[in-house]
């Protein structure tokens, strides 16, 4: 099965790596151009135990890629997992604009059956936001 994780921070790389180690073809999607050319670069930006000879080692494999753009690989997968911040918002509660733009993007480019699976930390209620976000993009 392939994979797009978007969103390629603490979650995204972690989740996309476990994934890719496993056998899943995986591509970590950011908007962060030097975050994702630092990638292809062998450069990690975020410490975990191991997590380097890990993406070296899945990436050599030919399981596991780094893109700037959803759009150009949504066609090429069955699920995409939304793994971008929520910053706290004014009020404290969490900012879902991040999580919203993925949403837009994943309905303005999906040409067929697809699953997005929000894996941000997210509040109640945030399924129903995003699937409007999809609908109103497909529309
Ligand atoms: N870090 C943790 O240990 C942890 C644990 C549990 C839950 N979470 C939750 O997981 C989510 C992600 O956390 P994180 O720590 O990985 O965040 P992070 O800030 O490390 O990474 C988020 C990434 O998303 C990218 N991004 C933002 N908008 C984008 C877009 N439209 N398209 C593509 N990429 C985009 C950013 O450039 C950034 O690289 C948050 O909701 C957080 O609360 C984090």
């Amino acid at each position: 099965m392939n994979i797009a994780i978007v969103g390629t921070g603490y979650v995204g790389l972690v989740s996309g790596t476990c994934f890719a180690e496993v056998g899943f073809d995986v591509t970590c999607v950011d908007i962060d151009e030097k975050k994702i050319d630092d990638l292809r670069h062998g450069i990690i930006p975020i410490y975990e135990p191991r997590l380097d000879e890990m993406v070296k080692k899945n990436v050599e494999a030919g399981r596991l890629h780094f893109s700037t753009s959803l759009a150009d690989v949504i066609d090429d997968v069955e699920v995409v997992f939304s793994a971008v911040g929520t910053p706290p918002d004014e009020d404290g509660s969490a900012d879902l604009k991040y999580v919203l733009s993925v949403a837009k993007t994943f309905g303005e480019n999906i040409r067929k059956y697809t699953i997005l699976v929000t894996k941000s930390t997210v509040p109640v209620g945030t399924a129903a936001k995003v699937k409007e976000a999809v609908q109103t993009a497909l529309d």
